[in-house]
């Protein structure tokens, strides 16, 4: 039997579950569904990360023992996977029995083949995100180059695991397995990051106790994302259901988002190999979500909260809007407007209309029976095929986004093939037979694309079989009934209330600015024009660049800036290579104090935009002079 095993990142209990968390899930899930469909074993596993010096904060917090925080907010995500109709068929919390001791039997083991050593870590600690970073990874000022938070420098005894020795191993693991990361950027990013070298990783922790204990020495707890990651084998039944772990392991597909692939693309894989473990076959990160254009905060948040959108839009919208809008792997914005028109286009428009059409036509027509067709499904049978043929294609590399756009071909197609044989007329004229097939045809176009879109959307797709009069779950069905032909003549359709009401996207926006408008944070201090014209900006030209020796982040530049030639020292190392500079046109602030950097004096600043793990330098077009003054 084929099999087929995804996971979702196990969430952190310090935080109510968001759209980000719902849509990683709903994507696990529209891929088991897929995967049932078409005849897989699968083995659908979500679940919460609970240890971990962030949660024990967090519960510090509100009072709670971490544990109290994790039961509160583990039944949050639970309430949510059901509201979201998510089929999970395992629920792991990283605080659960068989979890602690398999990942106490795993450490052990790897210990035994030499790969854990007691060394001494000193560096610096980032909470929020549970990692560490040494010295020259920070960004200045101590803080997290992940998250731009300030980090707290540690030294402690701390076991290590060897990584380093796994680098030529993973290195080779990637060639061979060009799809272990999907997309393929990420994939070349984690093979640059490998090929700069692998330090070995601290995992243990000895300043606070909310962890599970290192076999042996009890001072120590498992750094969370050992712990973490091992979720994936023990939920899987290793060390307690042999038949299970026999049965799926190794998980066919990670979903993750693109902020933790380097834990589950380096780390993951080479505590496998040290365990003597099958490697994963695939993990995809996944971009993010902005919302209403903005970075989400904390006020933002209740903006999209995923009760409140599903209360609005409902389940299945929900699902939809999540993986058609954005191409999965790229980020995205979530705006009420973008939903509200999605909702109306592709699924009141679209969709429900068509079924609500063609159900009123065999009502019409037929007293509501299904007609016996006397030809053969022509055109429509064939783009349905086709389209099927494609999806799996699609879902196999997880585009769930063309995927949609595909499955919606057969959408359109089946409401252009009622507007092009026009069964007004065959009725008017009499031509019975010919009805008959046409409106076999259609309902039958509709009664696939309900198949299709059930693992997307699988209470709309009930709803659409119900009308049609099919029987029986569609949750049970499977791929052997998406061929042409299987609406029985004789069946009596049951026309409903219409799939998805049409939604006034006006009043829709209107309110969601008048929130916005009331929850904006507060203010930033304002600047009169005055004060900005102090500053005097210019376009420059890079005519030299060069590494600050000892600097990982300084560039020496020189630049003509109209009137002179000046040195400027810049902080943009890691994000650009020397020989990338020169020639560019940039701007810099002119009469900013000179300041000396690594002894060199330094005479106008850059102006660049950075963001939380990138940076770009402001560039002009080339054909600017040098010396304009930028206002
Ligand atoms: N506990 C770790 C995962 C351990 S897996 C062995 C963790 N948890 S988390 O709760 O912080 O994040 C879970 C997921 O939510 C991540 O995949 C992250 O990418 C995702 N998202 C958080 N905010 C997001 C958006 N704004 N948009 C999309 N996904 C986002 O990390």
């Amino acid at each position: 039997m084929k099999k087929f095993y995804v996971t979702t990142p196990i969430y952190y209990v310090n935080d109510v579950p968001h759209i980000g968390h719902a849509y990683t899930t709903v994507a696990a899930d529209v891929m088991a569904r897929y995967k049932r469909l078409h005849g897989y074993k699968t083995f659908f596993l979500t679940g919460t990360d609970e240890h971990g010096q962030k949660v024990e904060k967090a519960a510090r917090a509100q009072s709670k023992t971490p544990k109290e925080l994790a039961d509160s907010v583990v039944v949050r995500f639970q309430e949510l996977w059901n509201r979201l109709n998510i089929s999970h068929d395992h629920f792991v919390r990283t605080t659960d029995d068989y979890h602690e001791k398999a990942v106490q039997e795993l450490f052990k083991l790897i210990q035994e083949k030499g790969d854990i050593y007691l060394g001494e870590y000193e560096g610096w600690y980032c909470t929020p995100c549970e990692t560490f970073w040494s010295e020259g990874q920070q960004l200045e000022g101590n803080l997290c180059p992940d998250c731009g938070r300030p980090t707290e420098k540690v030294k402690e005894p701390s076991y290590f695991f060897r990584l380093s020795k796994y680098q030529d191993a993973l290195l080779e693991f990637y060639r061979e397995h060009p799809d272990f990361v999907l997309p393929e950027s990420r994939m070349n990013e984690i093979v640059s990051f490998v090929k700069m070298g692998l330090k070995d990783l601290s995992i243990s922790r000895t300043t606070f106790k909310w962890g599970i204990p290192v076999p042996g020495d009890p001072d120590h707890v498992i750094y969370v994302w050992f712990d973490a990651l091992f979720n994936y084998v023990s939920a899987a039944g290793y060390g307690w259901n042999h038949h299970r772990f026999e049965t799926f392991w190794p998980a066919d597909l990670h979903i993750i988002g693109k902020d933790i692939l380097r834990f589950h693309a380096i780390y993951w894989p080479a505590f496998l190999m040290s365990a003597g473990l099958p490697l994963p076959r695939r993990v995809f990160a996944h971009g993010w979500w902005t919302i209403e254009g903005q970075k989400m905060s904390k006020s933002l948040r209740n903006v999209v909260d995923p009760h409140r959108l599903i209360e609005e839009y409902g389940t299945d919208a929900l699902r939809y809007f999540l993986l058609r809008e954005v191409p999965f792997g790229l980020d995205g914005d979530f705006s009420h407007r973008a939903m509200a028109h999605r909702i109306n286009s592709d699924l009141a428009n679209d969709l429900g209309n068509l079924l609500y059409r063609s159900l009123t036509m065999v009502l019409k027509y037929f007293k509501g029976e299904v007609p016996q067709p006397s030809g053969p499904g022509g055109e429509l049978a064939q783009l349905a095929q086709a389209v099927i043929k494609d999806l799996d294609h699609l879902m196999d590399q997880q585009a769930f986004n063309r995927a949609l756009e595909r499955l919606w071909d057969l959408v359109k197609g089946t409401n252009k093939y009622i507007d092009s044989s026009a069964p007004w007329n065959l009725a008017r004229e009499k031509r019975q037979a010919e009805l008959a097939t046409v409106i076999y045809n259609i309902l039958e176009g509709c009664r696939i694309i309900a198949l299709l879109i059930s693992p997307f959307m699988p209470q709309k797709a009930q709803e659409m079989w119900d009308q049609l009069g099919v029987e029986g779950h569609i949750v049970e069905a499977s791929m052997d009934q998406a061929a042409w032909g299987g609406l029985k003549p004789g069946t009596r359709v049951k026309k409903g209330k219409p799939l998805f009401p049409r939604l006034d996207e006006k009043a829709i926006v209107e309110k969601i600015e008048r929130e916005l408008a009331s929850t904006q944070e507060p203010q930033e201090e304002e600047v009169t024009i005055d004060e900005f014209a102090r500053m005097k900006l210019v376009v420059a030209q890079i005519l030299q660049a060069e590494k600050v020796p000892r600097s990982r982040k300084l560039i020496k530049l020189l630049v003509d800036t109209g009137s002179d030639r000046r040195t400027v020292v810049a902080g943009i190392g890691e994000h650009y290579s020397p020989q990338d500079l020169v020639g560019k046109k940039v701007v810099i602030v002119a009469n900013l104090k000179p300041a000396k950097l690594m002894g060199i004096q330094s005479r106008g600043m850059i102006l660049a935009a950075t963001w939380d793990r990138g940076m770009k330098v402001l560039e002009v077009p080339q054909n600017t002079p040098v010396g304009t003054q930028v206002r």
